[in-house]
């Protein structure tokens, strides 16, 4: 449960705020089944949320405004960013007329495959639900991220679920055994909506096989996971960007269970039952492909971390 605080001088004034952790998912398969009508894909995803987090600070204030001050400097504090949407989405849908300052310290790298500024857009529907005792249900909540991009529902639920349609039909699943998980981005942008475009369904080969991953999640089968992991956007990926399938295959050597892309990419997954051996290849991918952008984390449940926001 996030705690609402009523006043903090640090901040020279008495308004309450409130602090948040925005968490990145990965999948452990994405599948496309069909391309839609009103431009979006039918997908069948199993999606993971993993401790790596951005922090959100959030304050009411007096003035009927939004204001957004981030670490990144290329990312705009306007309204084309996600936690303004989500902030002027909320104050506009249930007539507030208190402003909000936003404060979003970002570690997840940015258009990487990993739901990042979807998860800032949730955790700030999330925050200002509990900062003006909204009261809403995770249902509301979730109909309400729907507007803000396809991963938002899921970024309020966490944890292990499975995801269809657009992603926003969701099914929340028995927790995923834990393993250490390294992320590599290489030093590259990916849009989503260009791997989506260059998708050829008659091309793709090797889908997921999404009933035995689901199988084996419930049953705590950590090998049925990870010898099932399957991303079809890799094929668009991959083509464009080699280094993807470079580093996916320097990474399978270091003694990870399996390797896979998140998303869209670029960013490619590992798991790992040991965290040295995690670290170690972390270190190795780093000198290798001379990229920054490389953690190692965990596989995050919210359900048996109980009080842990
Ligand atoms: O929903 P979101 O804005 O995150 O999606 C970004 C882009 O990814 C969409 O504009 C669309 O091109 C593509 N997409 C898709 N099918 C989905 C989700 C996303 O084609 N289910």
């Amino acid at each position: 449960m996030y705690t609402v605080y009523k006043k903090h001088e640090e901040y020279g004034d008495n308004m309450e705020y409130i602090k948040l952790k925005s968490r990145a998912k990965i999948n452990l398969t994405l599948d496309v089944i069909a391309k839609r009508e009103d431009g979006y894909h039918d997908l069948e995803m199993i999606m993971q949320t993993v401790g790596l987090y951005d922090s959100i600070f959030i304050k009411k204030t007096d003035k009927d405004e939004i204001v957004i001050k981030t670490n990144l400097h290329y990312l705009p504090t306007d309204e084309r960013n996600i936690t303004y949407k989500a902030a002027k989405l909320i104050k506009d849908e249930f007539g507030i007329s208190k402003g909000v300052y936003i404060e979003l310290t970002k570690r997840i790298p940015v258009a990487a495959g990993l739901a990042g500024g979807s998860g800032n857009g949730a955790a700030v529907i999330k925050g200002m639900n509990r900062l003006f005792d909204l009261d809403l249900s995770m249902k509301k909540m979730m109909e309400l991220g729907e507007h803000l991009g396809s991963d938002v529902p899921y970024c309020l639920m966490e944890g292990t679920a499975l995801a269809k349609g657009r992603g926003e039909i969701l099914t929340q699943l028995n927790p995923c055994p834990h393993f250490y998980v390294l992320l590599a981005k290489p030093d590259i942008s990916v849009s989503t909506a260009s791997v989506y475009k260059n998708l050829d369904l008659k091309t793709v080969k090797e889908h997921p096989k999404t009933n035995a991953v689901l199988d084996a999640i419930a049953n705590g089968n950590k090998t049925g996971i990870y010898t099932g992991l399957c991303n079809v956007l890799e094929t668009v990926t991959i083509h464009q960007r080699p280094i993807v399938k470079e580093i996916k295959n320097y990474i399978a050597e270091q003694g990870s269970c399996g390797v896979l892309m998140s998303g869209s990419g670029p960013t490619v997954f590992a798991l790992f039952e040991k965290r040295e051996t995690a670290k170690e290849a972390a270190k190795k991918v780093k000198e290798k492909f001379n990229i920054k952008d490389v953690y190692v984390t965990e596989i995050y449940n919210p359900s048996g971390e109980k009080g842990r926001n």
